[in-house]
Protein backbone atom coordinates (compact mmCIF):
# COMPACT_ATOMS: atom_id res chain seq x y z
CA UNK A 1 0.00 0.00 0.00
CA UNK A 2 1.52 3.66 -0.47
CA UNK A 3 1.73 4.95 2.24
CA UNK A 4 -0.26 8.50 3.17
CA UNK A 5 0.77 11.69 4.44
CA UNK A 6 -2.34 14.09 5.67
CA UNK A 7 -0.73 17.90 5.79
CA UNK A 8 -3.48 20.51 6.86
CA UNK A 9 -3.86 23.15 3.86
CA UNK A 10 -6.40 25.58 6.17
CA UNK A 11 -4.96 29.02 6.45
CA UNK A 12 -4.23 28.60 10.35
CA UNK A 13 -1.45 25.63 9.77
CA UNK A 14 -0.43 27.62 6.52
CA UNK A 15 0.24 30.68 8.35
CA UNK A 16 2.28 28.40 10.54
CA UNK A 17 4.06 27.50 7.69
CA UNK A 18 2.16 24.14 6.37
CA UNK A 19 3.37 25.01 2.37
CA UNK A 20 6.72 24.83 3.60
CA UNK A 21 6.80 21.26 5.38
CA UNK A 22 4.52 20.21 2.45
CA UNK A 23 7.39 21.13 -0.34
CA UNK A 24 9.91 19.74 1.82
CA UNK A 25 8.32 16.51 2.50
CA UNK A 26 8.12 16.38 -1.97
CA UNK A 27 11.21 17.14 -2.27
CA UNK A 28 12.55 14.38 0.44
CA UNK A 29 10.58 11.93 -1.39
CA UNK A 30 11.45 12.63 -4.49
CA UNK A 31 15.38 12.37 -3.27
CA UNK A 32 14.66 9.03 -1.31
CA UNK A 33 12.90 7.61 -4.59
CA UNK A 34 9.58 6.65 -2.22
CA UNK A 35 6.46 6.60 -3.22
CA UNK A 36 3.62 8.19 -0.94
CA UNK A 37 0.46 9.85 -1.62
CA UNK A 38 0.07 13.65 0.26
CA UNK A 39 -3.46 14.21 1.34
CA UNK A 40 -4.32 18.24 1.99
CA UNK A 41 -6.76 18.18 4.72
CA UNK A 42 -8.01 20.58 6.65
CA UNK A 43 -6.64 21.20 10.52
CA UNK A 44 -8.31 19.86 13.62
CA UNK A 45 -7.58 22.56 15.75
CA UNK A 46 -4.80 22.23 17.81
CA UNK A 47 -2.99 25.42 16.21
CA UNK A 48 -0.35 24.65 19.33
CA UNK A 49 0.79 21.66 17.65
CA UNK A 50 0.46 22.57 13.57
CA UNK A 51 1.78 22.05 11.05
CA UNK A 52 0.42 18.87 12.47
CA UNK A 53 1.86 15.89 10.26
CA UNK A 54 -0.15 12.35 9.82
CA UNK A 55 0.87 9.33 8.76
CA UNK A 56 -1.71 6.10 8.21
CA UNK A 57 -0.20 3.36 9.27
CA UNK A 58 -1.07 -0.60 9.37
CA UNK A 59 -1.83 0.25 13.30
CA UNK A 60 -3.87 3.47 12.31
CA UNK A 61 -3.18 7.19 11.95
CA UNK A 62 -0.05 8.44 13.27
CA UNK A 63 0.52 12.48 14.17
CA UNK A 64 3.89 14.43 14.51
CA UNK A 65 3.69 18.76 14.94
CA UNK A 66 4.55 21.08 15.17
CA UNK A 67 6.58 20.37 12.35
CA UNK A 68 9.24 22.92 10.68
CA UNK A 69 10.77 21.84 7.19
CA UNK A 70 14.24 21.68 9.06
CA UNK A 71 12.67 18.71 10.67
CA UNK A 72 11.48 16.87 7.65
CA UNK A 73 14.74 15.08 6.62
CA UNK A 74 15.05 13.54 10.17
CA UNK A 75 11.48 12.40 10.39
CA UNK A 76 12.30 9.99 7.27
CA UNK A 77 15.42 8.80 9.04
CA UNK A 78 12.78 8.00 12.01
CA UNK A 79 10.66 5.98 9.66
CA UNK A 80 7.54 8.31 10.14
CA UNK A 81 6.10 6.64 7.47
CA UNK A 82 5.56 3.53 9.19
CA UNK A 83 4.93 5.33 12.31
CA UNK A 84 8.53 5.72 13.96
CA UNK A 85 9.55 7.03 17.03
CA UNK A 86 10.95 11.31 16.22
CA UNK A 87 11.13 14.11 19.07
CA UNK A 88 8.24 15.62 17.54
CA UNK A 89 6.11 11.63 17.70
CA UNK A 90 2.25 12.51 19.24
CA UNK A 91 0.69 9.81 18.79
CA UNK A 92 -2.05 8.31 17.72
CA UNK A 93 -4.51 11.89 17.18
CA UNK A 94 -7.60 10.87 19.03
CA UNK A 95 -5.40 9.71 21.92
CA UNK A 96 -3.32 13.49 22.20
CA UNK A 97 -5.47 14.79 25.32
CA UNK A 98 -6.12 18.21 23.73
CA UNK A 99 -8.53 16.04 20.98
CA UNK A 100 -9.25 13.09 23.49
CA UNK A 101 -11.09 15.04 26.02
CA UNK A 102 -13.24 16.80 23.40
CA UNK A 103 -16.86 16.13 22.06
CA UNK A 104 -17.18 16.30 18.40
CA UNK A 105 -20.58 16.37 17.40
CA UNK A 106 -20.28 19.48 14.71
CA UNK A 107 -16.52 18.83 13.71
CA UNK A 108 -16.75 15.00 14.16
CA UNK A 109 -14.92 15.14 10.56
CA UNK A 110 -13.03 18.76 10.53
CA UNK A 111 -9.30 18.24 9.68
CA UNK A 112 -9.35 14.12 9.07
CA UNK A 113 -9.79 14.09 5.15
CA UNK A 114 -9.69 16.10 2.47
CA UNK A 115 -12.23 18.58 2.80
CA UNK A 116 -12.92 18.63 -0.81
CA UNK A 117 -14.01 14.64 -1.22
CA UNK A 118 -17.25 13.83 -1.01
CA UNK A 119 -16.62 10.36 -0.87
CA UNK A 120 -14.55 10.71 2.19
CA UNK A 121 -17.90 13.20 3.73
CA UNK A 122 -20.22 10.17 3.18
CA UNK A 123 -17.90 7.68 4.30
CA UNK A 124 -17.68 9.38 7.82
CA UNK A 125 -21.70 9.49 7.91
CA UNK A 126 -22.11 12.78 5.68
CA UNK A 127 -25.41 13.28 4.16
CA UNK A 128 -27.43 10.93 6.06
CA UNK A 129 -28.95 13.69 8.09
CA UNK A 130 -29.94 15.45 4.61
CA UNK A 131 -31.27 12.19 3.49
CA UNK A 132 -33.63 11.39 6.22
CA UNK A 133 -35.13 15.44 5.88
CA UNK A 134 -35.60 15.05 1.89
CA UNK A 135 -38.08 12.51 3.45
CA UNK A 136 -39.76 14.06 6.42
CA UNK A 137 -42.46 16.61 6.05
CA UNK A 138 -40.87 20.67 6.66
CA UNK A 139 -42.55 21.09 9.70
CA UNK A 140 -41.21 17.88 11.16
CA UNK A 141 -37.91 18.80 10.08
CA UNK A 142 -38.35 22.04 11.72
CA UNK A 143 -39.69 20.21 14.91
CA UNK A 144 -36.56 18.06 15.16
CA UNK A 145 -34.29 21.57 15.23
CA UNK A 146 -36.59 22.93 17.39
CA UNK A 147 -36.45 19.76 19.96
CA UNK A 148 -33.06 19.62 19.82
CA UNK A 149 -32.75 22.61 21.77
CA UNK A 150 -29.55 24.28 19.11
CA UNK A 151 -29.30 27.80 19.92
CA UNK A 152 -27.48 30.21 17.35
CA UNK A 153 -24.08 29.65 17.57
CA UNK A 154 -23.31 33.23 16.25
CA UNK A 155 -23.90 35.36 19.75
CA UNK A 156 -27.39 35.52 20.02
CA UNK A 157 -28.00 32.04 21.17
CA UNK A 158 -31.62 32.52 19.71
CA UNK A 159 -33.45 29.26 19.61
CA UNK A 160 -32.37 27.75 15.69
CA UNK A 161 -35.79 26.04 15.49
CA UNK A 162 -38.06 29.23 16.55
CA UNK A 163 -36.00 30.89 13.75
CA UNK A 164 -36.80 28.58 11.14
CA UNK A 165 -40.70 28.01 12.42
CA UNK A 166 -41.38 31.64 11.65
CA UNK A 167 -40.04 31.57 8.23
CA UNK A 168 -41.70 28.09 7.17
CA UNK A 169 -45.08 29.51 8.42
CA UNK A 170 -44.13 33.09 6.78
CA UNK A 171 -46.18 32.97 2.88
CA UNK A 172 -43.60 34.35 -0.09
CA UNK A 173 -42.89 33.03 -3.29
CA UNK A 174 -39.21 32.91 -2.46
CA UNK A 175 -37.60 32.51 0.76
CA UNK A 176 -33.54 32.51 1.53
CA UNK A 177 -31.00 30.92 3.38
CA UNK A 178 -28.25 33.32 4.31
CA UNK A 179 -25.19 31.75 6.62
CA UNK A 180 -23.27 34.56 8.56
CA UNK A 181 -19.75 33.81 8.07
CA UNK A 182 -18.57 36.76 8.65
CA UNK A 183 -16.98 35.68 11.57
CA UNK A 184 -15.59 39.22 12.75
CA UNK A 185 -15.28 38.78 16.99
CA UNK A 186 -11.78 38.58 18.20
CA UNK A 187 -10.24 35.06 18.67
CA UNK A 188 -12.32 33.30 16.36
CA UNK A 189 -11.99 30.93 13.95
CA UNK A 190 -14.91 28.05 14.28
CA UNK A 191 -16.40 28.85 11.37
CA UNK A 192 -13.33 29.37 9.26
CA UNK A 193 -12.20 26.21 9.99
CA UNK A 194 -15.48 24.14 9.33
CA UNK A 195 -15.12 26.07 5.59
CA UNK A 196 -12.12 25.06 5.20
CA UNK A 197 -11.60 21.98 6.60
CA UNK A 198 -15.58 20.26 6.44
CA UNK A 199 -17.18 22.54 3.79
CA UNK A 200 -20.32 19.64 3.21
CA UNK A 201 -21.80 20.05 6.68
CA UNK A 202 -22.27 23.70 6.11
CA UNK A 203 -23.77 22.88 2.61
CA UNK A 204 -25.77 19.97 3.87
CA UNK A 205 -27.35 22.06 6.79
CA UNK A 206 -27.66 25.15 4.71
CA UNK A 207 -30.06 22.46 2.12
CA UNK A 208 -31.86 21.31 4.90
CA UNK A 209 -32.74 24.50 6.19
CA UNK A 210 -34.23 25.01 3.25
CA UNK A 211 -36.18 22.08 2.46
CA UNK A 212 -37.25 22.62 6.58
CA UNK A 213 -38.57 26.02 5.69
CA UNK A 214 -39.45 26.08 1.78
CA UNK A 215 -36.21 28.43 0.92
CA UNK A 216 -35.03 27.63 -2.46
CA UNK A 217 -31.65 29.84 -2.50
CA UNK A 218 -28.69 30.10 -0.08
CA UNK A 219 -25.72 32.33 0.35
CA UNK A 220 -22.71 32.55 2.39
CA UNK A 221 -21.45 35.98 3.63
CA UNK A 222 -17.96 34.97 4.16
CA UNK A 223 -15.55 37.90 5.22
CA UNK A 224 -12.92 39.04 2.99
CA UNK A 225 -9.97 38.35 5.05
CA UNK A 226 -11.37 34.23 4.49
CA UNK A 227 -9.40 33.87 0.83
CA UNK A 228 -9.24 30.17 1.70
CA UNK A 229 -12.55 29.46 3.09
CA UNK A 230 -14.56 31.42 -0.01
CA UNK A 231 -12.13 29.61 -2.64
CA UNK A 232 -13.26 26.34 -0.52
CA UNK A 233 -16.60 27.04 -0.37
CA UNK A 234 -17.27 27.73 -4.12
CA UNK A 235 -15.22 24.55 -5.04
CA UNK A 236 -17.32 22.66 -2.95
CA UNK A 237 -20.41 23.98 -3.86
CA UNK A 238 -19.45 23.07 -7.75
CA UNK A 239 -18.60 19.46 -6.44
CA UNK A 240 -22.14 19.18 -4.41
CA UNK A 241 -24.29 20.52 -7.47
CA UNK A 242 -22.74 18.20 -9.87
CA UNK A 243 -23.65 15.53 -6.92
CA UNK A 244 -26.59 16.47 -6.91
CA UNK A 245 -26.59 17.38 -3.25
CA UNK A 246 -27.60 20.81 -4.57
CA UNK A 247 -29.55 21.48 -7.99
CA UNK A 248 -33.49 21.25 -8.77
CA UNK A 249 -33.80 17.85 -7.40
CA UNK A 250 -31.78 17.94 -3.91
CA UNK A 251 -31.11 13.72 -3.49
CA UNK A 252 -32.92 12.70 -5.98
CA UNK A 253 -36.27 14.31 -3.97
CA UNK A 254 -38.82 16.91 -5.34
CA UNK A 255 -36.96 20.00 -3.56
CA UNK A 256 -34.96 22.09 -4.61
CA UNK A 257 -31.88 24.23 -3.40
CA UNK A 258 -29.03 25.85 -4.45
CA UNK A 259 -26.77 28.28 -3.64
CA UNK A 260 -23.75 30.75 -3.70
CA UNK A 261 -20.61 32.73 -1.85
CA UNK A 262 -20.84 36.10 -1.40
CA UNK A 263 -17.52 38.23 0.17
CA UNK A 264 -18.23 40.99 2.47
CA UNK A 265 -16.37 44.36 1.88
CA UNK A 266 -14.81 44.48 5.42
CA UNK A 267 -16.66 46.03 8.14
CA UNK A 268 -17.14 44.56 11.78
CA UNK A 269 -20.85 45.32 11.77
CA UNK A 270 -21.80 43.51 8.66
CA UNK A 271 -21.69 40.65 10.41
CA UNK A 272 -25.01 41.86 12.50
CA UNK A 273 -28.12 40.12 10.42
CA UNK A 274 -29.71 43.34 9.20
CA UNK A 275 -26.44 45.18 8.32
CA UNK A 276 -25.29 41.90 5.90
CA UNK A 277 -28.46 41.92 4.29
CA UNK A 278 -28.22 45.24 3.26
CA UNK A 279 -24.14 44.43 2.36
CA UNK A 280 -25.56 41.37 0.54
CA UNK A 281 -27.93 43.54 -1.68
CA UNK A 282 -25.07 45.65 -2.57
CA UNK A 283 -26.03 48.76 -0.27
CA UNK A 284 -24.14 50.03 2.27
CA UNK A 285 -23.78 48.12 5.83
CA UNK A 286 -25.99 49.53 8.05
CA UNK A 287 -28.21 48.22 10.90
CA UNK A 288 -31.63 48.15 9.64
CA UNK A 289 -34.24 48.88 12.44
CA UNK A 290 -36.71 45.52 13.39
CA UNK A 291 -39.61 44.66 13.38
CA UNK A 292 -39.81 43.72 10.37
CA UNK A 293 -37.78 40.86 11.50
CA UNK A 294 -35.70 39.10 8.77
CA UNK A 295 -37.31 35.74 9.08
CA UNK A 296 -41.09 37.98 7.49
CA UNK A 297 -38.97 40.33 5.79
CA UNK A 298 -35.04 39.58 5.25
CA UNK A 299 -33.36 39.42 1.90
CA UNK A 300 -34.35 41.46 -1.07
CA UNK A 301 -37.76 41.47 1.29
CA UNK A 302 -38.14 38.31 1.40
CA UNK A 303 -38.80 35.63 4.22
CA UNK A 304 -35.37 34.96 5.69
CA UNK A 305 -33.39 32.99 7.95
CA UNK A 306 -29.75 33.94 8.79
CA UNK A 307 -27.81 31.58 10.67
CA UNK A 308 -24.35 31.60 12.06
CA UNK A 309 -22.03 28.69 10.33
CA UNK A 310 -21.87 27.19 13.35
CA UNK A 311 -25.53 27.04 13.81
CA UNK A 312 -26.06 25.40 10.10
CA UNK A 313 -23.28 22.97 10.61
CA UNK A 314 -24.47 21.46 13.51
CA UNK A 315 -28.24 20.62 11.60
CA UNK A 316 -26.89 17.50 10.20
CA UNK A 317 -25.87 15.30 13.14
CA UNK A 318 -29.28 16.33 14.83
CA UNK A 319 -30.95 14.79 11.66
CA UNK A 320 -28.73 12.19 11.15
CA UNK A 321 -29.00 11.26 15.31
CA UNK A 322 -31.80 12.74 16.01
CA UNK A 323 -33.14 15.89 18.48
CA UNK A 324 -32.38 13.47 21.69
CA UNK A 325 -29.27 12.57 21.01
CA UNK A 326 -27.96 16.11 20.38
CA UNK A 327 -30.22 17.47 23.55
CA UNK A 328 -28.80 15.26 25.95
CA UNK A 329 -25.41 16.92 26.06
CA UNK A 330 -24.98 20.42 27.65
CA UNK A 331 -26.47 21.89 30.56
CA UNK A 332 -29.23 23.84 31.80
CA UNK A 333 -30.88 25.75 28.49
CA UNK A 334 -27.57 25.61 26.61
CA UNK A 335 -27.95 21.96 24.79
CA UNK A 336 -25.35 20.24 22.80
CA UNK A 337 -21.77 21.29 21.92
CA UNK A 338 -20.03 23.94 21.37
CA UNK A 339 -16.77 24.78 19.57
CA UNK A 340 -14.75 26.76 22.33
CA UNK A 341 -12.06 29.19 20.38
CA UNK A 342 -9.06 29.46 22.72
CA UNK A 343 -6.48 32.12 22.25
CA UNK A 344 -4.49 35.39 23.07
CA UNK A 345 -1.70 34.62 25.58
CA UNK A 346 -2.58 31.06 26.01
CA UNK A 347 -0.34 28.09 25.39
CA UNK A 348 -2.47 25.55 24.25
CA UNK A 349 -4.55 27.48 21.57
CA UNK A 350 -6.97 26.10 19.26
CA UNK A 351 -10.53 24.90 18.84
CA UNK A 352 -11.88 22.78 21.82
CA UNK A 353 -15.40 20.88 21.16
CA UNK A 354 -17.16 19.98 24.36
CA UNK A 355 -20.44 20.08 26.15
CA UNK A 356 -21.37 22.67 28.11
CA UNK A 357 -20.71 23.36 30.88
CA UNK A 358 -17.14 23.23 32.03
CA UNK A 359 -15.90 26.05 33.79
CA UNK A 360 -14.23 28.99 32.63
CA UNK A 361 -10.92 27.62 34.64
CA UNK A 362 -11.20 24.26 33.18
CA UNK A 363 -11.09 25.92 29.82
CA UNK A 364 -8.14 28.01 30.42
CA UNK A 365 -6.12 26.50 32.73
CA UNK A 366 -6.39 22.79 32.26
CA UNK A 367 -6.76 22.63 28.15
CA UNK A 368 -5.72 26.01 27.49
CA UNK A 369 -2.84 25.25 29.49
CA UNK A 370 -2.40 28.95 31.02
CA UNK A 371 -0.56 31.47 29.51
CA UNK A 372 2.00 31.37 26.94
CA UNK A 373 4.21 33.87 28.22
CA UNK A 374 4.11 31.91 31.94
CA UNK A 375 3.04 34.51 33.68
CA UNK A 376 -0.27 34.19 35.79
CA UNK A 377 -3.48 34.81 34.18
CA UNK A 378 -5.27 38.03 34.78
CA UNK A 379 -8.07 38.35 32.85
CA UNK A 380 -9.88 36.18 30.21
CA UNK A 381 -12.63 38.18 27.37
CA UNK A 382 -15.03 35.58 26.69
CA UNK A 383 -17.22 36.30 23.61
CA UNK A 384 -15.54 38.34 21.25
CA UNK A 385 -14.55 42.28 21.55
CA UNK A 386 -18.24 43.05 22.76
CA UNK A 387 -17.85 40.38 25.56
CA UNK A 388 -16.90 40.97 29.60
CA UNK A 389 -13.86 40.33 30.80
CA UNK A 390 -13.58 37.92 33.52
CA UNK A 391 -10.95 37.71 35.91
CA UNK A 392 -9.78 34.60 38.06
CA UNK A 393 -12.64 35.08 40.71
CA UNK A 394 -15.28 33.75 37.98
CA UNK A 395 -13.41 31.29 36.97
CA UNK A 396 -16.24 28.83 38.66
CA UNK A 397 -18.56 30.08 35.86
CA UNK A 398 -19.91 26.95 33.35
CA UNK A 399 -20.08 27.98 30.02
CA UNK A 400 -23.84 28.10 29.55
CA UNK A 401 -25.44 30.99 27.88
CA UNK A 402 -27.61 32.03 31.38
CA UNK A 403 -25.30 31.77 33.66
CA UNK A 404 -22.63 33.93 31.96
CA UNK A 405 -25.31 36.34 31.41
CA UNK A 406 -26.17 36.27 35.32
CA UNK A 407 -22.47 37.38 35.67
CA UNK A 408 -22.64 40.14 33.42
CA UNK A 409 -20.88 38.29 30.37
CA UNK A 410 -21.73 36.71 27.11
CA UNK A 411 -20.83 33.34 25.58
CA UNK A 412 -21.15 35.14 22.10
CA UNK A 413 -19.49 33.18 19.42
CA UNK A 414 -17.53 31.24 22.05
CA UNK A 415 -14.04 32.75 21.62
CA UNK A 416 -11.98 33.42 24.80
CA UNK A 417 -8.68 35.75 24.81
CA UNK A 418 -6.60 35.25 27.32
CA UNK A 419 -4.59 38.30 29.04
CA UNK A 420 -1.34 37.87 31.85
CA UNK A 421 -0.87 40.05 34.65
CA UNK A 422 0.92 42.61 32.04
CA UNK A 423 -2.25 43.87 30.62
CA UNK A 424 -3.95 46.96 31.55
CA UNK A 425 -7.78 46.76 31.85
CA UNK A 426 -7.86 50.39 30.98
CA UNK A 427 -6.35 50.81 28.05
CA UNK A 428 -8.47 47.23 27.22
CA UNK A 429 -11.68 49.90 28.26
CA UNK A 430 -10.71 52.63 26.12
CA UNK A 431 -9.92 49.54 23.28
CA UNK A 432 -13.88 48.82 23.31
CA UNK A 433 -14.65 52.33 23.01
CA UNK A 434 -12.38 53.33 20.56
CA UNK A 435 -13.72 49.62 18.55
CA UNK A 436 -17.05 50.77 18.97
CA UNK A 437 -16.21 54.17 17.33
CA UNK A 438 -14.28 53.10 14.41
CA UNK A 439 -16.72 49.83 13.49
CA UNK A 440 -20.29 51.78 14.35
CA UNK A 441 -22.71 52.35 11.30
CA UNK A 442 -23.77 55.25 12.31
CA UNK A 443 -27.27 54.85 12.58
CA UNK A 444 -27.89 55.83 16.25
CA UNK A 445 -26.37 58.12 18.41
CA UNK A 446 -25.35 56.18 21.47
CA UNK A 447 -23.13 54.49 19.83
CA UNK A 448 -21.86 57.00 17.36
CA UNK A 449 -21.34 59.73 19.40
CA UNK A 450 -21.19 57.57 22.66
CA UNK A 451 -18.18 55.95 21.91
CA UNK A 452 -16.20 58.83 21.02
CA UNK A 453 -17.03 60.68 23.93
CA UNK A 454 -16.17 57.46 26.18
CA UNK A 455 -12.77 57.11 24.62
CA UNK A 456 -12.46 61.27 25.62
CA UNK A 457 -13.62 60.69 29.12
CA UNK A 458 -11.32 57.13 29.56
CA UNK A 459 -7.93 59.20 28.10
CA UNK A 460 -9.19 62.01 31.11
CA UNK A 461 -9.14 58.94 33.59
CA UNK A 462 -6.04 57.44 32.32
CA UNK A 463 -4.41 61.43 33.20
CA UNK A 464 -5.68 61.26 36.26
CA UNK A 465 -8.35 64.26 35.49
CA UNK A 466 -10.76 64.09 37.81
CA UNK A 467 -11.02 59.77 37.58
CA UNK A 468 -13.70 59.79 39.68
CA UNK A 469 -16.29 62.05 38.25
CA UNK A 470 -15.21 60.86 35.14
CA UNK A 471 -15.10 57.22 36.18
CA UNK A 472 -19.07 57.88 36.94
CA UNK A 473 -19.57 59.60 33.68
CA UNK A 474 -18.74 56.41 31.62
CA UNK A 475 -20.45 54.73 33.94
CA UNK A 476 -23.58 56.81 33.20
CA UNK A 477 -22.60 56.67 29.56
CA UNK A 478 -22.53 52.95 29.22
CA UNK A 479 -26.29 52.84 30.77
CA UNK A 480 -27.38 54.86 27.82
CA UNK A 481 -25.09 53.17 25.39
CA UNK A 482 -26.84 49.65 26.54
CA UNK A 483 -29.85 50.78 26.72
CA UNK A 484 -30.44 52.98 24.06
CA UNK A 485 -28.47 51.53 20.89
CA UNK A 486 -30.46 50.29 18.02
CA UNK A 487 -28.36 47.00 18.21
CA UNK A 488 -25.58 45.02 19.63
CA UNK A 489 -22.09 46.71 18.64
CA UNK A 490 -23.45 49.93 20.77
CA UNK A 491 -25.71 48.33 22.86
CA UNK A 492 -22.66 45.66 24.36
CA UNK A 493 -19.63 47.91 24.00
CA UNK A 494 -20.43 48.70 27.93
CA UNK A 495 -19.73 44.88 28.60
CA UNK A 496 -15.86 45.03 27.99
CA UNK A 497 -15.74 48.06 29.49
CA UNK A 498 -17.70 48.01 32.80
CA UNK A 499 -16.30 44.58 33.83
CA UNK A 500 -13.33 46.44 34.01
CA UNK A 501 -14.27 48.82 35.86
CA UNK A 502 -15.55 46.29 37.83
CA UNK A 503 -13.47 43.52 37.88
CA UNK A 504 -9.84 45.43 38.20
CA UNK A 505 -10.51 49.07 39.83
CA UNK A 506 -7.11 48.93 40.47
CA UNK A 507 -6.03 49.75 36.87
CA UNK A 508 -8.56 52.78 36.95
CA UNK A 509 -7.09 54.39 39.77
CA UNK A 510 -5.81 58.35 38.93
CA UNK A 511 -2.32 57.93 36.87
CA UNK A 512 0.11 59.18 40.11
CA UNK A 513 -1.68 56.58 42.10
CA UNK A 514 -0.90 53.88 39.80
CA UNK A 515 2.38 54.61 38.86
CA UNK A 516 3.01 54.32 42.78
CA UNK A 517 1.18 51.29 43.14
CA UNK A 518 3.91 49.66 40.59
C1 LIG B 1 -22.03 44.05 15.67
C2 LIG B 1 -22.47 42.64 15.49
C3 LIG B 1 -21.65 41.76 14.80
C4 LIG B 1 -22.06 40.45 14.60
N1 LIG B 1 -21.21 39.60 13.94
C5 LIG B 1 -21.61 38.33 13.69
C6 LIG B 1 -20.78 37.46 12.95
O1 LIG B 1 -19.67 37.81 12.54
N2 LIG B 1 -21.22 36.20 12.74
C7 LIG B 1 -22.46 35.77 13.20
O2 LIG B 1 -22.82 34.62 12.95
N3 LIG B 1 -23.24 36.58 13.90
C8 LIG B 1 -22.87 37.85 14.15
N4 LIG B 1 -23.71 38.68 14.84
C9 LIG B 1 -25.04 38.16 15.25
C10 LIG B 1 -26.05 38.27 14.10
O3 LIG B 1 -26.65 39.55 14.14
C11 LIG B 1 -27.16 37.21 14.22
O4 LIG B 1 -27.63 37.18 15.53
C12 LIG B 1 -26.69 35.82 13.81
O5 LIG B 1 -26.13 35.81 12.54
C13 LIG B 1 -27.89 34.88 13.82
O6 LIG B 1 -27.48 33.56 13.60
P1 LIG B 1 -27.57 32.47 14.74
O7 LIG B 1 -28.96 32.53 15.29
O8 LIG B 1 -27.29 31.19 14.06
O9 LIG B 1 -26.55 32.83 15.76
C14 LIG B 1 -23.31 40.00 15.08
C15 LIG B 1 -24.13 40.89 15.78
C16 LIG B 1 -23.70 42.19 15.99
C17 LIG B 1 -24.60 43.12 16.74
S1 LIG C 1 -25.55 50.57 17.83
FE1 LIG C 1 -23.95 51.41 16.49
S2 LIG C 1 -23.69 49.87 14.91
FE2 LIG C 1 -25.66 49.46 15.93
S3 LIG C 1 -27.18 50.63 14.75
FE3 LIG C 1 -26.49 52.00 16.33
S4 LIG C 1 -24.82 53.14 15.35
FE4 LIG C 1 -25.17 51.34 14.10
Amino acid sequence: MIPRIYIPADSGALALGAEKVARAIEKELKERGVEAKIVRNGSRGAYFLEPMVEVATDKGRVAYGPIKPSDVKSLFDSGFLTGGHHKRWLGAPDKIPFFAKQTRLTFARCGINDPLSLDAYKSLGGLRGLQNAVAMAPADVVKQVTESGLRGRGGAGFPTGIKWKTVLDTAGAQKYIVCNADEGDSATFADRMIMEGDPFVLIEGMAIAGIATGATKGFVYVRSEYPHAVATMNKAVAIARKAGVLGLNVLSSPNAFDMEIRVGAGAYVCGEETSLLNSLEGKRGVVRAKPPLPAIQGLFGKPTVINNVISLASVPIIMDKGAAYYKDFGMGRSRGTIPIQIAGNVKHGGLFETAFGLTLGEIVDDIGGGTASGRPVKAVQVGGPLGAYFPRSLFDTPFDYEEFAKRDGLIGHAGITVFDDTADMLKQARFAMEFCAIESCGKCTPCRIGSTRGVEVLDKVAAGIEAEKNLALVTDLCNTMKFGSLCALGGFTPYPVMSSITHFPEDFKPAPARVAAE
